[in-house]
């Protein structure tokens, strides 16, 4: 995806929030992937831009981060901002007792822009009742992970060039994991056919199967992943997410179930991509790592320039 023909106005981001995949049609997702592509070059070429001097991010993570946490300051930093990063909540006022709407409205004033991670679904949106400025979700519990699936689409269209008429596999956790859940109702924007891979306790929550078969896509859930793999045109490899668990005997029990090796990739297309959000725990081996299909480091490196499309964006510099 490329940005627009100039004969369509840019949609305009500008000081709006982002707080979930629903919020994005063909036309608004051509546009980030285009800007995206065109950070990726700014990267490439010169390392970034002063796009966002002198604006500042507040990073506010709730929940353990690598990526998401470093790729939003990385992208800040890349374009000339600066960041307030609040990685560790239980060293800040949370700690003493501090609500999220007095941690918005103090870390509002001294910011333009507020990333959030919470364990509670619906945290971004309280975020961003309480905050003029945009706040950007970065994980809200079990709920969604709204620029995780921006970045997984712009991975798909980067290392295959289209979205419609693929076969995308998605397997492992798809309850608890909130980034197949922005994923698929991303997805419904384009012509795909899904692929549910999970044991019965770990299904796609109903809401989600619920959109999918409103919006007319098809699917099918299965539990054995050697059968779905072939004719599948993306590979998307979830962790089970333990800390979600209050039985962890049944987190035991789920574990280890699907691992995606060298000998299962043998019954995969050529084409085929393998992906991730990472982090992984055993689910992908590392004899996988020298594939040319394994494409989740590559996923993980486009978010930053998603990550960077999307403030600019927000911030009305894109
Ligand atoms: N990093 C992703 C998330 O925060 C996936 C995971 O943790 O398994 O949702
Ligand atoms: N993909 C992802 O969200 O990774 P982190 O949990 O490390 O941020």
């Amino acid at each position: 995806m490329r940005p627009n023909t100039p004969s369509l106005p840019a949609p305009s981001f500008a000081g709006q929030d982002i707080l979930s995949v629903s919020q994005f049609d063909r036309t608004k997702l051509e546009y980030v992937s285009g800007v995206a592509h065109e950070m990726r070059v700014l990267v490439e070429r010169f390392g970034g831009a002063d796009l966002l001097q002198g604006k500042i991010l507040a990073n506010l993570f709730y929940e353990p981060s690598t990526r998401t946490s470093s790729s939003f300051m990385a992208a800040m930093m890349r374009l000339g901002g600066q960041v307030i990063p609040i990685n560790n909540v239980q060293y800040s006022s949370v700690s003493k007792g501090e609500s999220l709407p007095d941690t918005i409205r103090t870390l509002e004033s001294y910011s333009d822009v507020i990333v959030i991670r919470h364990p509670e679904v619906g945290a971004a949106a309280t975020a961003a009742y309480y905050g003029a400025n945009p706040v950007i979700n970065a994980g809200d519990g079990v709920g969604e992970h709204p620029t995780q699936a921006l970045l997984d689409l712009f991975t798909i269209v980067e290392e295959l060039g289209k979205v419609d008429g693929l076969t995308v596999t998605m397997v492992g956790d798809l309850k608890y994991g909130r980034t197949v859940h922005s994923l698929t109702k991303l997805l419904l924007n384009y012509d795909v056919t899904f692929r549910f891979v999970s044991p019965e306790i770990l299904q796609m929550p109903s809401d989600v199967l619920d959109a999918v078969n409103a919006s007319g896509h098809a699917y099918e859930q299965v539990e054995a992943l050697p059968d779905a793999v072939a004719g599948s045109d993306v590979l998307y490899v979830t962790r089970v997410q333990k800390e979600r668990f209050t039985d962890l005997a049944a987190y035991d029990r789920v574990k280890d179930l699907y691992v995606v090796d060298e000998e299962l990739l043998t019954q995969a297309k050529e084409q085929m991509i393998v992906m991730h959000p990472l982090p992984r725990v055993g689910e992908i081996t590392y004899g996988v790592d020298d594939d040319p299909r394994a494409a989740y480091f590559r996923q993980m490196r486009n978010g930053m320039y998603v990550r960077m499309a999307l403030l600019a964006a927000v911030l009305g510099r894109a």
